[in-house]
């Protein structure tokens, strides 16, 4: 963990002093939330209460196909944008990506696994479950860093910025609406206000109304009372729908 961070720490610096655009950082922020959760749900589960259990292997199978989703994007956009201008640059985190994509197989397997268990193999079959689970999410947390801090060192210098904004919207437009909802259910919880602010200011300029205002209400019903006041202060909106923005 001390070896990774401090191989990344030096290009860290450099992305908070540059201040470029960070393709990873909110989507990366959500999936670090939604695992971190997962992982304690799955530490806490009653292998014995079916409800419980039902309920937390379903969050985990929807986690774990989001993963493969996300990956798949980075694949086709972001490692595709770096390979065109530096054949190779790319490679550690695409070989990371087919690692991942074993983890996540063998991941569902053992949720599967799990799900149909007799009551006597349930706990070994959860815990084993839970181990491997850790063992991933330690493994994303590290790749992530490493793809916000070499990746984007590569992105930032081949290049602009308008050019970065333009493959994010271009990614964004092949994902479905149901895995939209879900990413920003979990950028609801895991951005800051003026990191949702800057999310939703673009979404209204780029996206047709019905959809930026049903993205707005999956963040609302996901925030605090607090921060969504905050929100949508920012975007000029009123914090209850039918009041007059003071
Ligand atoms: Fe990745």
């Amino acid at each position: 963990m001390q070896a990774a961070t401090s191989r990344t720490l030096p290009i860290a610096k450099q992305q908070a002093k540059a201040q470029r655009f960070d393709i990873y950082g909110p989507i990366h922020k959500a999936l670090r939330r939604c695992m971190g959760g997962t992982l304690a749900r799955l530490g806490t589960l009653d292998p014995h209460n079916e409800a419980e259990r039902n309920v937390v292997l379903n969050d985990l199978d929807a986690l774990l196909t989001l993963m493969n989703s996300h990956l798949q994007h980075e694949n086709d956009f972001i490692h595709t944008a770096i390979e065109a201008r530096r054949p190779g640059g790319a490679q550690r985190t695409a070989d990371d990506h087919t690692e991942h994509l074993d983890s996540i197989t063998s991941l569902q397997d053992e949720s599967r696994a799990l799900r149909n268990a007799p009551p006597a193999q349930r706990p070994a079959l959860a815990q084993r479950l839970y181990s491997h689970f850790a063992v991933f999410v330690g493994e994303n947390y590290i790749h992530m860093l490493v793809e916000e801090t070499q990746n984007n060192a590569q992105l930032w210098v081949r290049y602009s910025d308008a050019e970065l904004i333009a493959l994010h919207d271009l990614l964004l437009a092949s994902v479905p609406p149901v895995e939209m909802a879900q990413v920003v259910r979990w950028m609801a919880v895991s951005l800051n206000v003026s990191e949702l602010n800057a999310m939703f200011v673009d979404m209204r300029q780029k996206a047709p109304a019905p959809a930026f205002e049903a993205m707005l209400d999956v963040a609302q019903r996901h925030m605090s009372a607090a921060r969504w006041a905050a929100l949508a202060r920012s975007l000029g909106l009123p914090p209850v729908p039918g009041l007059v923005k003071v």
